[in-house]
Order: C-alpha cells, then sequence, then structure tokens
C-alpha cells in the first residue's frame, strides 16, 4: 500500500499545500516548527480518523478557520483509493472512502494500516500502563475487527458500572442484582481480550526481539512480559469478591483494564534503569515489531512513519536503524528531520532513491 499524493486545506499550520510522494523514500525536512511532524500527523488522521498528537479534534483546525479538509490518494491491491476528511467546527467529522461517507468511523481503522513512531512515543515506556495497553491494543485492534468491538463493549460496561457504584453511594443503598449483569459481561469479555492479549504477545515477542537484538549487536538481553488478573484461574470469584472495595472506592478495582506489560532490559526494569538511548531502542525494536505483526497479518505493507527519530541513539544504532529499515522489507517510509544536512549525509550511503520536501514556515 502506498500513499501517492495528499492535499492540507487548513490543517494546522497549513494553509493550502499539496505533496506527491515517492514509493519509498520520502524525507521531509525543515526548521523547528515549519509543519514537519503535521505533516506526518495529517497522514495519521486519514489513515486512523484522529490525530496522534492533539485529542481535541478542534484545535487541528487552522487558528482562526471554521474547517480543515486532508485529502490522499493511495494505492492498495491496485487499486487507486480517494480519501477525504474534513472537519467543521462545532460539527461531526466527515470521512470518505471514494465519495462514500462512512457511518461508523471505527469501520475505517485498519483499512489504510501505518505505524508511527514519534518522540513522545517513549511515554509507552516512562508512564502508567494505560499507554502501554492503548499501545497494544492499537495494533490488534488495527487487524482484528472483533477485538476492537470487544473492546468498546467491555470499557462500555466498565463505565455503566462505575457509574452505577457512584449511584449506590449517593442513594445510600445497595442492590446485588443491579451489579451482576456488569459482573458477568466483564468477566466474559475480559476473558477474551485475556487470550488475544495473550496470544498476541506470544506472536509478537520474537519480531521484538529480533529488532532489538539487531539494534543493540546482540549486546543487551530484554524481555516483555504480559500480566493479567485473568491468569489466575480463581479470578471470577476474586472480581466478585472485591465488590466492598469496589464500592468504597467508587470505580472497579480489577479485571482487563488493569492489565500491564512489563519491560525488562537485563532483568531489571526499563523504565527505571535503562539510558534514554536504550529506551529509544526498545521503543523502536517495539513499533517495528509492530510493522511485521501488521503485515503478516493483513499481507499488506503499511506506511511507515518516522518523525524525528534520531536523537538519543548513537552513531552505530543510527545506522544500524536505517540499515534496518532500508534494507528490510518496508513499503513507503517518510522521515523527518529538521537537519537536511545530517540527514542526507546518512541516507546517500545507502543508494536508495529518495524524495526530499524542504519545508518553509
Ligand atoms: N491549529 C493550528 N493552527 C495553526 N498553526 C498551528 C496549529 N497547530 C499547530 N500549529 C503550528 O504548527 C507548527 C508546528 O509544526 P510541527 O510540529 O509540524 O513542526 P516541526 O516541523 O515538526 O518542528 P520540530 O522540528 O520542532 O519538530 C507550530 O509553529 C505551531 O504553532
Ligand atoms: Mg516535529
Amino acid at each position: 500500500m502506498r500513499l501517492e499524493n495528499l492535499t492540507l486545506i487548513n490543517f494546522k499550520n497549513y494553509k493550502k499545500q499539496s505533496f506527491k510522494f515517492s514509493p519509498q523514500v520520502n524525507c521531509i525536512v525543515g526548521e523547528n516548527g515549519s509543519g514537519k511532524t503535521n505533516l506526518l500527523d495529517s497522514i495519521h488522521y486519514l489513515t486512523l480518523t484522529k490525530s496522534a498528537f492533539n485529542a481535541i479534534d478542534s484545535q487541528n483546525i487552522r487558528y482562526d478557520q471554521d474547517f480543515f479538509t486532508i485529502k490522499g490518494k493511495f494505492e492498495k491491491n491496485n487499486h487507486h483509493h480517494q480519501l477525504q476528511c474534513t472537519l467543521k467546527r462545532g460539527e461531526k467529522k466527515i470521512l470518505k472512502h471514494n465519495q462514500k461517507v462512512y457511518e461508523k468511523l471505527k469501520d475505517h481503522i485498519g483499512a489504510f494500516p501505518m505505524v508511527l513512531i514519534a518522540p513522545h512515543d517513549v511515554d509507552i515506556i516512562r508512564e502508567g500502563s494505560e499507554l502501554r495497553r492503548k499501545f497494544f491494543d492499537g495494533i490488534i485492534s488495527q487487524v482484528d475487527q472483533s477485538y476492537l468491538n470487544i473492546l468498546i463493549t467491555y470499557y462500555h460496561n466498565l463505565k455503566q458500572r462505575n457509574s452505577l457504584l457512584r449511584q449506590f453511594q449517593e442513594r445510600n443503598y445497595f442492590d446485588p442484582d443491579l451489579v451482576e449483569p456488569y459482573d458477568h459481561q466483564l468477566l466474559d469479555l475480559g476473558q477474551k481480550l485475556f487470550h488475544t492479549r495473550r496470544q498476541f504477545i506470544d506472536d509478537y515477542k520474537p519480531l521484538f526481539t529480533k529488532y532489538y537484538h539487531y539494534m543493540s549487536g546482540l549486546k543487551e538481553n530484554t524481555d516483555l512480559v504480559y500480566f493479567s488478573d485473568f491468569s489466575q484461574p480463581e479470578f471470577p470469584q476474586t472480581f466478585i469478591g472485591s465488590i466492598n472495595k469496589d464500592l468504597a472506592l467508587l470505580r472497579t478495582n480489577l479485571g482487563s483494564h488493569k492489565d500491564d506489560y512489563h519491560f525488562t532490559i537485563e532483568g531489571h526494569s526499563l523504565k527505571k534503569f535503562a539510558s534514554q538511548g536504550q529506551q529509544k531502542s526498545y521503543l523502536i525494536a517495539l513499533k517495528l515489531a509492530q510493522y511485521d505483526y501488521m503485515k503478516k497479518s493483513i499481507n499488506q505493507n503499511p506506511l511507515l512513519l518516522l518523525d524525528d527519530i534520531f536523537a538519543k541513539l548513537d552513531d552505530i544504532r543510527m545506522e544500524r536503524m536505517i540499515d534496518m529499515i532500508l534494507k528490510g522489507s518496508f513499503g513507503q517510509i517518510f522521515i523527518t528531520d529538521a537537519r537536511p544536512h545530517q540527514i542526507s549525509e546518512i541516507l546517500n550511503k545507502f543508494k536508495v532513491d529518495v524524495n526530499y520536501f524542504h519545508l518553509k514556515k
């Protein structure tokens, strides 16, 4: 799959601009604040229906304008696909595929797969478990619509159960018959999420390890372990038995929404002990493994978007990383960098065709 051309109207700092991309390497350079990240974000928006950087939709509209439009022409399975997304202030966003409006945006997720690596992604390592769940859920959801549906239903039930807990407190009573259907749903759906997540990690871990070993020159051992309440056979009883704690804290304390993934290097926590370069390498390996996993599952090359990814990597790791990407079986690639000379010098060593875009403020 590839993106052939893109037009941005009033998206963030873009007034109106069109781009025609190379099927191989596209390198976007320009000074700080020139719109490199925004360009990648518009591709993220068009393929995943939201910004990777700003969750408040209306803030992606250019200042003082009332709408944005992103248009892109894709090639997939030898067919052309025209995607267009428009957001007007105060209205619902509209996404069209070949002129046809999507009724549900979630039907679009995964249809035009992509992997983005951006500086803030190290938060997956450094922050709390929610970002790790989101990261892995995002991968599975892009290749498995039924997983996404189960996930949405699980969180819907969780929200309802939590508001019921608050209602009990406000009205000073408790009725177990009202909680029971939610308990049943959360346990049933949670079990399904658990099986899919566990199987996913089994398949994904060797891909991850391959990339980390390559980047570190086989010098460092890493691990990635999935933790879930559901791994305990007696968990359904424990869950039901924790109702008093739930009532006291006014939220559901156990379940799939508490799952976590532990990242380690040489047996120690990556978050607490690893250097910034090691964390960055781990992140890149996580993302390239995501690429491989998605590619295998959907038999299609996702787009690979690399935003400012070389910071904190030493020269050897930086070259290994580019070597891996350019010689590996990745499809169309978009790279941004604020130092045109540095990036072109590195890319020139690899004798690939690179299309450069010099952005001006
Ligand atoms: N809604 C908006 N309307 C207008 N301009 C915006 C909007 N949102 C962000 N910008 C502008 O976009 C610019 C940032 O663009 P972007 O993050 O793409 O820069 P960059 O080229 O990636 O820079 P860096 O090299 O620092 O990463 C900033 O100048 C910011 O003010
Ligand atoms: Mg940027």
